[in-house]
């Protein structure tokens, strides 16, 4: 399993301790910054891990802003990325069940670092089931390819 990692400087203080947890699980991690605290833009490390899973580089990204709300939108620019802000556990899984998201995004302002990782293991333990769901997220793909729309 290799997990691409980024954050913004809001997410810089939560980001050591959630790739740590996640090495020690035996994840590799390809860590895209930001490296400190000195204030950046979250659409650029939201781009560098959306584009590490779509070149095949990561299998699975995590991503840290201030909400999780700005750096999921920005990865959710990117075909192929279904990047879920989330502050619980329960739609972690149904994220993962059901919308096969390849993005996790935390808010450091809004959860704290074990909720953080409760919401991490629920999240990789979860699995796609397919079915009615591949149907819809079919739908979604469509809509990227869809040139008229743009
Ligand atoms: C940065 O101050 C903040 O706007 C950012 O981390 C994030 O919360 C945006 O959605």
């Amino acid at each position: 399993m290799r997990i691409a990692i980024g954050c913004d400087h809001a997410g810089f203080d939560l980001k050591p301790t959630i790739k740590n947890y996640l090495i020690e699980k035996g994840i590799e991690i390809i860590d895209e910054g930001t490296y400190s605290s000195e204030s950046v833009d979250y659409p650029e490390y939201a781009k560098k891990v959306a584009i590490d899973i779509i070149s095949d580089k990561a299998d699975l990204g995590i991503l840290i802003c201030g909400t999780g709300i700005g750096i999921s939108i920005a990865a959710n620019k990117i075909h192929g990325i279904r990047a879920v802000a989330c502050s619980e556990p329960f739609s972690a899984k149904l994220s993962r069940e059901h919308n096969n998201t390849n993005i996790l995004a935390f808010g450091s302002r809004v959860i704290g670092s074990e909720l953080a990782k409760m919401i991490i293991d629920v999240w990789l333990n979860a699995k796609f089931q397919g079915g009615r769901h591949q149907k819809r997220l079919d739908q979604m793909t469509q809509i990227e390819k869809d040139e008229s729309l743009s």
